[in-house]
C-alpha cells in the first residue's frame, strides 16, 4: 500500500528512501518495502555515464521515472527536476513539474536549493497541489559554484546558509528535505527545528530518514566504497563473474546445452537434407 504524504511526515520509525531508474529497480524497490522511492538525477552518474548530473534533460526523467513507476505502482515516488528546469522562472517550473506529475504518475518532485528564486518556484508548486521536497547542503547540479562535491556546512557561514536555507523550504511549503554532505551535528540540529522530516545522505544518524543511491549501497560499481554509503551488495563482481562464465562456456560449446535447445523429429530433418 502506498503511504500517503501524512503517514511519511509523521513515520515513527526513520524513513527508508532509494533511488531508482528502471522498471527492475522499482520492482526491487517495492519488493524491499521501502517507503519513498527517488527518480534521482544521479540517473546521469550511474545509469547514463555522465561525469555530473548536469546533462540530464527532463526527457531523461521522464523516460526513466515511467519505467520506475511500472516496476512500482504503490510507493510513493518522488522524482528530480534536473538542471535547467527550474531556473529560468515560475512559470517554466510549474509547466514542467506538471509534466513530470501527468506523464509519469509521480507523487512529488525534487528540487536543490533555497535561494530566493527557489524558494517562490516552491511556494508556488505547493500552493497549486505538487508537493516538492526540497534539498540542500551538497547540491549536485550546482557543485561547481560550490567549490566541488565536497561537505558544506562546515563553517560559520555555510552552516547558517544551510539552516536558514532549510527552514525557509520548509516555511515554503516543502514537504519533506534531503540534507546532503553535511556534518552530522548540524542535520541533527536542522532536524530537531524542523517539523517536516529530514532525510539524509551523508548527514549522520540525526535526520528523519535516510536516502542511498541503489548502485552505491548494491556495489554495481567495483572499488573503493564511498565514504557517505554502505555497499550491502557486491552486484557488479556478480555480474561480471555471472557474464565471465557465460562466455566461457560458449567459447566451449557448452552453452547452449540440450536443455536450452529445441528438439526436432528425425523424419521433419531428413526432408531438409
Ligand atoms: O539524484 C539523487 O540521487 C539525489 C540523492 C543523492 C538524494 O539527489
Amino acid at each position: 500500500m502506498k503511504r500517503s504524504l501524512p503517514e511519511l511526515q509523521e513515520s515513527p520509525q526513520p524513513l527508508v528512501m532509494v533511488t531508482a531508474y528502471d522498471y527492475p529497480g522499482g520492482q526491487h524497490a517495492e519488493a524491499a518495502g521501502v517507503d519513498l522511492i527517488l527518480v534521482g538525477d544521479s540517473l546521469g552518474n550511474v545509469v547514463l555515464g555522465y561525469d555530473s548530473t548536469a546533462p540530464v534533460t527532463l526527457a531523461d526523467m521522464i523516460h526513466h521515472a515511467r519505467a520506475v513507476r511500472r516496476g512500482a505502482p504503490h510507493t510513493f515516488m518522488v522524482v528530480d527536476l534536473p538542471f535547467g528546469t527550474y531556473h529560468t522562472g515560475v512559470q517554466d517550473a510549474m509547466r514542467n513539474a506538471v509534466r513530470v506529475i501527468q506523464e509519469t504518475g509521480a507523487d512529488a518532485i525534487k528540487m536543490e536549493g533555497a535561494s530566493p528564486e527557489i524558494l517562490a518556484v516552491v511556494q508556488t508548486l505547493t500552493r497549486n497541489g505538487i508537493p516538492v521536497m526540497g534539498h540542500v547542503g551538497l547540491m549536485p547540479q550546482t557543485a561547481t559554484a560550490q567549490g566541488g562535491l565536497k561537505v558544506q556546512g562546515k563553517d560559520d557561514a555555510s552552516a547558517r546558509a544551510t539552516l536558514e536555507g532549510a527552514l525557509a523550504l520548509a516555511a515554503a511549503g516543502a514537504f519533506a528535505l534531503v540534507l546532503e554532505v553535511i556534518p552530522a551535528r548540524l542535520a541533527k540540529l536542522i532536524s530537531e527545528k524542523l517539523t517536516i522530516p529530514t532525510i539524509g545522505i551523508g548527514a549522520g544518524v540525526g535526520c528523519g530518514g535516510q536516502v542511498l543511491v541503489t548502485h552505491d549501497l548494491l556495489g554495481v560499481y567495483e572499488g573503493e566504497e564511498k565514504k557517505i554509503a554502505k555497499r550491502y551488495a557486491e552486484v557488479g563482481q556478480i555480474s561480471r563473474e555471472a557474464i565471465q562464465k557465460y562466455a566461457a562456456e560458449v567459447r566451449a560449446r557448452e552453452f547452449p546445452a540440450r536443455d536450452n535447445s529445441f528438439v526436432m523429429k528425425d523424419e521433419v530433418l531428413d526432408k531438409l537434407y
